[in-house]
C-alpha cells in the first residue's frame, strides 16, 4: 500500500524542501501539497503552483475564506486582541489545519506535515487540530533540526526550484484579517521601520472620511447602507480604511513559549470593525455586562492566540457573548482621520440611555427618580473611606510618644 502524506504548501523554502525529505527521511511513497486560500495575495497562489509544478507536486488548493472570516466576525464579538494585535495569523492557522485535514482524510493520506519551526506559535496551532486525529504529525524542519542555510543548500544540492534571494526579504504572513511582517532589521526592537514594510496601509495625509457600519446581534452586516457578506466586507475595509492609514501596530509579542519577538502588523478592516462593535457596546450594555465581559473577551483572545478555538472554554465563552450580543445591533459611524478609526456617532433601539435621564435641563427624569433621591446615596458614598481615615488620624494621635519624639515603634 503506498502511504501518503498531506503537506501544508505554501511554496516557501521550508515547505520546499520537505517534498523531498518527507520521502527520504519519513520513508512516504507520495507526497501532496495543500494551500489552503485565507485571502492571501494572488501572487502567493501563482508562486506555489508554480513550485509545485517544477516539483512535480499534486497541489490542492481549498478556499476557506468564507470560514475564516466568520472567525473573524467571532473576534470581533470578543473585541478580540492579543497584546494589541488582531490576530490575523493566529486565527488562521486552525481554519487551514481542518482544511488539510479534510483533504488529507478525502485523499487517503496516513500523515500530515507542516514547516514550521520549533520556535513559532504555528507549530502548535497546526497540532492542535492535527493531533485530534489518527494521523502521523510530521514536522520536519523542527524534527531534523534545519536551518535556513542547510535547506538553501540542499534545494540547491537537490536542485529544488527555490527563488534565490528570497532569503533576503521580510517574513510576511497575509491574510484577510492582516499583514505582518518580520525579520530583517526589525529584529531589533529600536530598529524605527520606514514605510516600505507596509503594503496596506499608506501614512496618513490628513484626509478624512466618515463611514456608517450597521451591526446585527454583534457582527457586521453592511457598509453605507449597503449589505455585504464577511469576506467582501473585510476586503472593502482594508481598502477603504488603509488607504487613511488605520490599522498599523509594532508589537513586542510574547509567543506561547515565551518567546519575546517584534512583530509588525496592519489591519485597517480590523481595527475598524473592533472599535466600531465595541462602540455599539458601550451604548447597548450595562455597566456590569461591559465590565464583565472584558475578562471574558480577554480569555476568548488568548485562546484565538493559541489556536484553541474549538475547545469547550470558547464554547463556553462565546454563549455568554452571543446572549449579551442579542442586543448589539444598531448603527455606527466611524470616521477616519490621523491613521486612526474613531467611533464619532452610534444608535440602536436597544439603547442603555436615555437623553431624558442624562440631560441637564430635565427635572423628572424617567417618572420615578428626581435629583433630590440622590442626596442619602452621596452623604453613603465614601463611607468606609471616612471611617478608614478616621481611624487612621486617631490612632496616631493616641500613640505614646518617645523621648526623639519619635512614634515608639516596632524598631
Ligand atoms: N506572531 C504572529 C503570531 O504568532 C505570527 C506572525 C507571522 N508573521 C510572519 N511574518 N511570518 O500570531
Amino acid at each position: 500500500m503506498t502511504e501518503k502524506v498531506a503537506l501544508a504548501f505554501s511554496g516557501g523554502l521550508d515547505t520546499t524542501v520537505c517534498v523531498p525529505l518527507l520521502e527520504e527521511e519519513y520513508g512516504y511513497d507520495e507526497v501532496i501539497g495543500v494551500t489552503v486560500d485565507v485571502g492571501q495575495p494572488a501572487e502567493e497562489f501563482a508562486e506555489a503552483e508554480e513550485t509545485a509544478e517544477a516539483l512535480g507536486l499534486e497541489v490542492h488548493i481549498v478556499d476557506a475564506k468564507d470560514a475564516f472570516a466568520d472567525l473573524c466576525l467571532d473576534a470581533v464579538r470578543a473585541n478580540a486582541t492579543y497584546q494589541g494585535y488582531p490576530l490575523g495569523t493566529a486565527l488562521a492557522r486552525p481554519v487551514i489545519a481542518q482544511a488539510i485535514l479534510d483533504v488529507a482524510v478525502a485523499e487517503g493520506c496516513t500523515g500530515l506535515a507542516h514547516g514550521c519551526t520549533g520556535k513559532g506559535n504555528d507549530q502548535l496551532r497546526f497540532e492542535a487540530v492535527w493531533r485530534d486525529s489518527d494521523m502521523e504529525v510530521i514536522a520536519p524542519v523542527r524534527e531534523l533540526g534545519l536551518t535556513r542555510n542547510w535547506e538553501q543548500e540542499y534545494a540547491e544540492e537537490k536542485n529544488l526550484p527555490v527563488e534565490a534571494g528570497n532569503d533576503g526579504d521580510w517574513s510576511i504572513d497575509t491574510n484577510l484579517w492582516s499583514r505582518s511582517v518580520e525579520g530583517k532589521e526589525l529584529e531589533e526592537p529600536s530598529y524605527v521601520p520606514g514605510e516600505e514594510i507596509y503594503d496596506w496601509t499608506t501614512a496618513p495625509t490628513g484626509e478624512t472620511e466618515e463611514i456608517e457600519l450597521e451591526f446585527e446581534e454583534g457582527y457586521p452586516v453592511a457598509l453605507n447602507g449597503e449589505a455585504m457578506e464577511p469576506v467582501e466586507l473585510i476586503q472593502t475595509l482594508n481598502e477603504l480604511a488603509g488607504s487613511y492609514g488605520v490599522g498599523r501596530t509594532d508589537v513586542m509579542e510574547d509567543r506561547m513559549l515565551g518567546l519575546k519577538v517584534r512583530e509588525n502588523y496592519e489591519h485597517p478592516a480590523a481595527t475598524t470593525l473592533l472599535n466600531a462593535h465595541e462602540g455599539l457596546e458601550g451604548l447597548v450594555l450595562t455597566k456590569d455586562e461591559r465590565s464583565f465581559k472584558t475578562q471574558i473577551d480577554q480569555e476568548w483572545a488568548e485562546k484565538g492566540y493559541q489556536g484553541l478555538v474549538n475547545g469547550p472554554l470558547v464554547q463556553a465563552l462565546e454563549a455568554f457573548i452571543a446572549k449579551t450580543n442579542e442586543r448589539v445591533t444598531g448603527t455606527v459611524t466611524i470616521r477616519f482621520e490621523g491613521g486612526q478609526a474613531r467611533v464619532v456617532g452610534r444608535s440602536s433601539p436597544y439603547a442603555v440611555y436615555s437623553a431624558e435621564a442624562a440631560s441637564f435641563n430635565t427635572e423628572d427624569v424617567t417618572g420615578d427618580i428626581e435629583q433630590n433621591d440622590a442626596t442619602g446615596v452621596a452623604k453613603y458614598h465614601g463611607f468606609q473611606e471616612r471611617l478608614a481615615n478616621r481611624a487612621m488620624k486617631h490612632a496616631k494621635e493616641s500613640a505614646p510618644v518617645t523621648d526623639g519624639g519619635e512614634t515608639e515603634d516596632a524598631e
